[in-house]
């Protein structure tokens, strides 16, 4: 269903900014972010509210430039970009799916004409074919003339998903795509995501609150404060009894979970040596506010300890240079 692709990973972005100015205030949106996706991943961001999930998607989707940084989608440098390809990427390398599904479709078209419309735009043959085989992909083909408000919201955002695919992209980019649905419809659009990633190849991105949805996707990276924090990837054993179920025609959505947890957390280390702590763990030591600790390789580990705290006296001449 997509084009055939280059090689190397689909995404590449590394200490990635973004500055917002207004006339009196900056707001450093991204400081830092680092994140690499490979082709045929089915990623999720979570992050609280601010952090800059969606200023990150955007940039992807090349509906704004990165201040600064490296990013770099399917090939494409998003910094050196101008405005011609710009335009062209934004048609066919990236498909976008926002949470508020009026955004995705014009209210006056048929669910049809909304999915003819990119592919018109491009330049595209056999667009009503085309558009009639992407609504029958998302289960929706039976709509096709309807309009924006006599879809349910599930519907709108199937076919929000159908124009996000009409001209063949690599990448689709979801920003809390089951924002404003109900848990059943939820279920459903996840699957919809789900599928398209296994039997199309595509490469999907989906920014969620959604814990359900989280719980489902193999890799999941936390943004805080506008840097990849932690990463949580799936234990083996969730993985497996997802996959039992997909062989067996089960909707993933149905899996109770074993009551094990599905993921582990893992801290990312970034090129400089920098990494963010669980902000759990700071609570937990109640490590509010404080400026130092130390660090000590012990027997092949790194051992943080508060400043003070069980000291191993340093001796500062030890690995220093003179
Ligand atoms: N267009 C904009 N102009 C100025 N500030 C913005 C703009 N968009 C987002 N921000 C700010 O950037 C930060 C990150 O926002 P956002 O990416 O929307 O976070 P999230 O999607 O994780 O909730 C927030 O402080 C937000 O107020
Ligand atoms: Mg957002």
């Amino acid at each position: 269903m997509n084009r055939p692709g280059g090689s190397g990973p689909m995404v590449e972005c590394e200490n990635l900014v973004k500055i917002y100015k207004t006339r009196d205030v900056e707001v450093l949106a991204l400081q830092g972010l680092d994140l690499t996706v490979e082709r045929g991943e089915f990623l999720a961001i979570i992050g609280n509210s601010g952090s800059g999930k969606s200023t990150f998607l955007n940039l992807l989707g090349g509906l704004d430039t990165p201040s600064a940084g490296r990013l770099a989608v399917d090939g494409h440098d998003l910094l050196a970009m101008d405005g011609d390809s710009r335009v062209l990427y934004k048609r066919r390398t990236v498909g976008f799916v926002w949470q508020n599904s009026a955004r995705n479709l014009v209210p006056y078209l048929t669910a049809q004409q909304n999915v003819e419309l990119p592919i018109l735009l491009d330049g595209g043959r056999n667009r009503r074919e085309r558009a009639l085989e992407l609504l029958e992909r998302v289960g929706l083909s039976h709509r096709r003339r309807s309009r924006l408000q006599e879809l349910s919201g599930g519907e709108q955002q199937r076919v929000a998903i159908a124009i996000a695919l009409a001209n063949c992209p690599g990448l689709l980019l979801a920003d809390e795509p089951t924002g404003s649905v109900d848990r059943a419809t939820a279920g459903r659009i996840f699957d919809l995501f789900r599928s398209l990633n296994q039997e199309s190849g595509l490469t999907v991105l989906i920014v969620t609150h959604d814990r359900q949805i989280a719980r489902r996707v193999g890799r999941v990276v936390a943004i805080r404060d506008g840097r990849t924090s932690s990463e949580f990837r799936m234990t083996r054993q969730a993985a497996e009894e997802l996959a039992r179920m997909g062989a067996a025609g089960l909707s993933s959505w149905d899996w109770p979970g074993s009551g094990e947890p599905s993921h582990e957390e893992l801290v990312v280390l970034d090129r400089n040596g920098r990494l963010q702590l669980p902000r759990d763990y700071l609570d937990r030591l109640g490590l509010h506010g404080r400026s130092r600790m130390r660090a000590d390789l012990e027997e092949g580990r790194i051992v943080l300890r508060p400043e003070g705290e069980g000291a191993v006296p340093a001796d500062p001449d030890e690995g220093s240079t003179h």
